[in-house]
């Protein structure tokens, strides 16, 4: 069933989010040693570690929120193909987010084949779970579609988030909650729809 978004507002964007962090975060990341949660939290710790800005810590909280598609109203049980997860994420955030935000989940998988293509290092840090994936998702950019992503103002947050993507898949690591980032949530909502 798909969710009623038009019920979705500036004071309950934030839960809703959290919401599906508590209810649909101890899902399997598939193919890596971290829940999906956990996935997304450490992105966002990490960041938050290396004194990045808010912007760039929220990116990656949700940067892969799309991936809980049937909360989205995209998923369907009998889908063989690739569900663009981060699309489904991107069209729920940009009516909240500021345009970095929901640009560093709209491409997020575009920055990975962007790196590939022209960060022959880049390859090296992919799990065996992305290298799969990047075939699914056309493999590395081509000349001109590389020329085209850098076109993108929100280039380099883009690719900071990427690299945080790739960060937080650690079996080991320990985060604060999604409460702990509410807040920061809030701000950047706030931020793009100006202070009620
Ligand atoms: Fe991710």
């Amino acid at each position: 069933m798909k969710p009623d978004f038009s019920t979705l507002n500036r004071d309950n964007i934030v839960a809703f989010i959290g919401d599906i962090f508590e209810r649909r975060g101890g899902e399997e990341y598939l193919g890596e040693p971290v829940t999906m949660a956990q996935h997304m939290l450490q992105g966002a710790t990490i960041a938050k570690q290396n004194g990045q800005p808010e912007e760039i810590i929220v990116g990656a909280l949700l940067h892969d929120i799309g991936h809980f598609t049937s909360e989205f109203g995209t998923y369907h049980p009998d889908d063989t193909e690739d569900r663009h997860h981060e699309d489904a994420g991107a069209e729920v955030l940009e009516q909240f987010f500021p345009s970095v935000i929901t640009d560093c989940c709209r491409y997020h998988v575009a920055a990975k084949r962007y790196l590939c293509a022209t960060k022959p290092e880049y390859f090296q840090r992919l799990s065996t779970a992305s290298v799969h994936t990047l075939e699914l998702q056309g493999g590395p950019m081509s000349a001109e579609e590389v020329v085209a992503f850098e076109s993108n103002p929100n280039l380099k947050e883009i690719i900071q988030v990427r690299y945080l993507d790739e960060a937080g898949k650690r079996a080991d690591m320990e985060t604060p909650d999604f409460p702990y980032f509410a807040p920061m949530v809030q701000r950047m909502v706030d931020k793009h729809l100006g202070t009620s």
